[in-house]
């Protein structure tokens, strides 16, 4: 078995206009709407630090750069909450924050889709394999997702990694969808990948839930990548066509636990709810009023 390399860098596609969400997203990024009190790319973000991820480079587009506001210091703040003695919420804001150095910004310029987002990044990224994150889906379950999906990188020496999880066969045509060798398994060689399939045609019911380790070959792939399924440049498509070299296999690692996505109401409420009964300050207050709610 061929040693992997260890996954350093991490992308996240935050260009998106959050046209499900409007008029919420009109003047704030999707991406900085809140579950309980941390922005959503916070959760993400978190989410590949806890999995050892280094840098952290953000595809962002006009009218986001608040996103890299967030990612930085805010001195005034910063001083006023140490003057007034509130050092727990200090050492908080500056616990998540990455270091100098660890941040990286680029823009898509025009909404091309996904594997278009992606190939933007590749200079940042390099020659190396890395970690893509969509921030609409927290991924809430008791080992995080990408750091499960680490793990297997490591055991299988290297690859290529999606995470996939079930969704009703009624819902298979909004998703990236994948066939795999083994559904039993926690992790599988893929067999087939198709995006958006039409309705009743899906090759199986695992979707592609937004958390990927990819090889640095997709890059030349997505530089010719035509544009697929809504007329957007799709990262599946090129996945497709780098599965087929030898060197490059797929492996589903099957996600156990609940995905909230973000970017449409009801999943970014039920976030809210869910995060918000693990919290010890939250939990007991929020059970009671959802229970007399109802
Ligand atoms: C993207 C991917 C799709 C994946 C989905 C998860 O689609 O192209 O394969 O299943 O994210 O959210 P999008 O949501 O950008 O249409």
């Amino acid at each position: 078995m061929s040693k992997a390399k260890r996954i350093r860098k991490a992308v996240f596609p935050v260009a998106g206009l959050g046209t499900r969400f409007l008029p919420a997203t009109k003047a704030v990024p999707k991406e900085m709407l809140t579950v309980v009190d941390k922005p959503v790319i916070q959760h993400v973000v978190n989410e590949a630090r806890a999995a050892g991820i280094e840098h952290f480079i953000f595809v962002t587009g006009r009218g986001k750069a608040c996103i890299e506001d967030h990612f930085d210091h805010q001195f005034e703040l910063e001083a006023t909450l140490a003057g007034k003695k509130k050092t727990k919420e200090l050492q908080e804001l500056l616990s998540e924050l990455p270091g100098a150095g660890q941040t990286s910004f680029t823009r898509q310029q025009a909404p091309r889709g996904l594997g278009h987002a992606v190939w933007c990044a590749r200079d940042l990224v390099g020659d190396e394999p890395f970690a893509l994150l969509l921030p609409d889906m927290l991924h809430h379950g008791a080992t995080p997702c990408l750091q499960e999906m680490v793990d297997a990188y490591a055991e299988t020496g290297g690859g290529n990694f999606v995470a996939v999880s079930p969704v009703p066969d009624d819902q298979t045509h909004q998703y990236g969808i994948v066939g795999v060798e083994d559904r039993e398994a926690k992790v599988s060689r893929i067999t087939t990948m198709v995006e958006k399939p039409p309705k009743g045609t899906a090759p199986s019911n695992l979707h592609i839930t937004g958390r990927y380790i990819l090889d640095p070959d997709i890059f030349p792939l997505l530089a010719k990548q035509e544009a697929g399924a809504g007329g957007e440049i799709q990262l599946t498509d090129a996945m497709i066509t780098l599965s087929a070299s030898k060197k490059n296999p797929f492996h589903a690692v099957r996600f156990d636990g609940t995905i909230y996505d973000c970017g449409s109401k009801i999943g970014f409420l039920l976030a809210n709810v869910a995060y918000g009964l693990e919290r010890e300050d939250l939990a007991a207050d929020l059970r009671r009023a959802i229970k007399e709610m109802l």
